[in-house]
């Protein structure tokens, strides 16, 4: 009677207006479930702690099978047995800037689970803070070049090499920023930012025509180990540092965030772009504000 009465009562527009927002509540929901990753395949360099355990841990969580690849081996063993979907995790032992290394971990993911999506190129080091330019040695900054830039090149290449025959990726390496300003890090650190930078930009140029996107997501201080010791923070520490955008405090995860827009479908004509999570610390100059 009560169903006799509303087919009777829904004129054809109302119909077509019913089934829209039917529809729309059907993918909203699922925009916002975690299912944005489902079927896909992960890598992720530096995944065992601060930015990469936290996108290992929302990948997961997003249906994608992950693989952890970092040096840090205990660390990267726990992190794949805590994610929502162990069974479809592994942990691949990877020095990044061993070619064999990243070879290897791309070999591993493909072996086990079929294919490669997403290249997440996180792992890095900050090294010393030592803010005369005397005081830095070759050997110094050669080591954080090896790691931050010949890694992601490293890593850009052979997720390059299973992706271009399968037409599609997204490749994502961790900039800062640092790849846009300077003064904030060592010389060390902001020349591997701003060159990993024109590094995605580059292969996102060679690589569009394969169908295969490449981006940065560059954040701001984030208190993870690699922060902290740079900065010398407490685990508060981070929240006591300048910021334009007050009452909020950047966390690991806010740039797991970021990449997992960037790894998803969401972001599919999205190439070349450096996505700064900043709270737009890099667009303002503090010194000579009129706000
Ligand atoms: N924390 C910040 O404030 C901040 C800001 C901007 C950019 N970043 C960048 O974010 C990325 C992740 O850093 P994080 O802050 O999460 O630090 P983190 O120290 O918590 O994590 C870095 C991970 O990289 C791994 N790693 C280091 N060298 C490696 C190598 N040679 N091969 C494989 N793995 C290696 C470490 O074992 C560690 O698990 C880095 O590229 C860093 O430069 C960090």
């Amino acid at each position: 009677m009560l169903n006799g009465f509303i087919v009777r009562s829904l004129t054809n527009i109302e119909c077509i207006i019913l089934l829209i927002d039917l529809s729309c509540s059907f993918f909203c929901s699922n925009y916002y479930t975690h299912d944005r990753l489902q079927g896909k395949v992960a890598l992720i360099t530096g995944g065992a702690s601060g930015i990469g355990e936290s996108a290992a841990r929302l990948f997961s969580r997003h249906g994608a099978k992950v693989v952890i690849a970092d040096i840090q081996d205990d660390l990267g063993q726990s992190v794949c047995k805590e994610l929502s979907n162990p069974t479809s995790a592994s942990f691949v032992h990877c020095n990044v800037t061993s070619e064999k290394d990243v070879e290897n971990a791309i070999n591993v993911a493909v072996a086990k689970y079929g294919k490669l999506d997403i290249m997440f190129n996180n792992a890095g080091i900050v090294g010393e803070a030592k803010p005369n330019i005397l005081d830095n040695d070759k050997t110094e900054f050669e080591k954080i070049l090896n790691v931050n830039v010949v890694g992601a090149f490293l890593g850009t290449k052979h997720a390059a090499r299973v992706m271009i025959p399968a037409g599609n990726g997204s490749i994502i390496t961790t900039a800062s920023v640092c790849s846009t300003v300077g003064g904030v890090a060592s010389h060390a650190y902001t020349s591997s930012k701003h060159a990993v930078v024109g590094l995605a930009r580059n292969a996102a140029v060679e690589l569009g025509k394969y169908g295969i996107r490449v981006n940065c997501v560059s954040p701001y201080l984030v208190a993870t180990p690699l922060a902290k010791d740079f900065f010398r923070l407490d685990d508060d520490g981070a929240s006591g540092v300048y910021s334009n955008l007050k009452g909020k405090v950047l966390n690991p995860e806010d740039v797991a965030e970021a990449a997992l827009y960037l790894a998803s479908e969401e972001s599919k004509y999205v190439s070349g772009h450096n996505l700064l999570i900043d709270g737009g610390f890099t667009i303002v100059n503090p010194a000579f504000g009129i706000f």
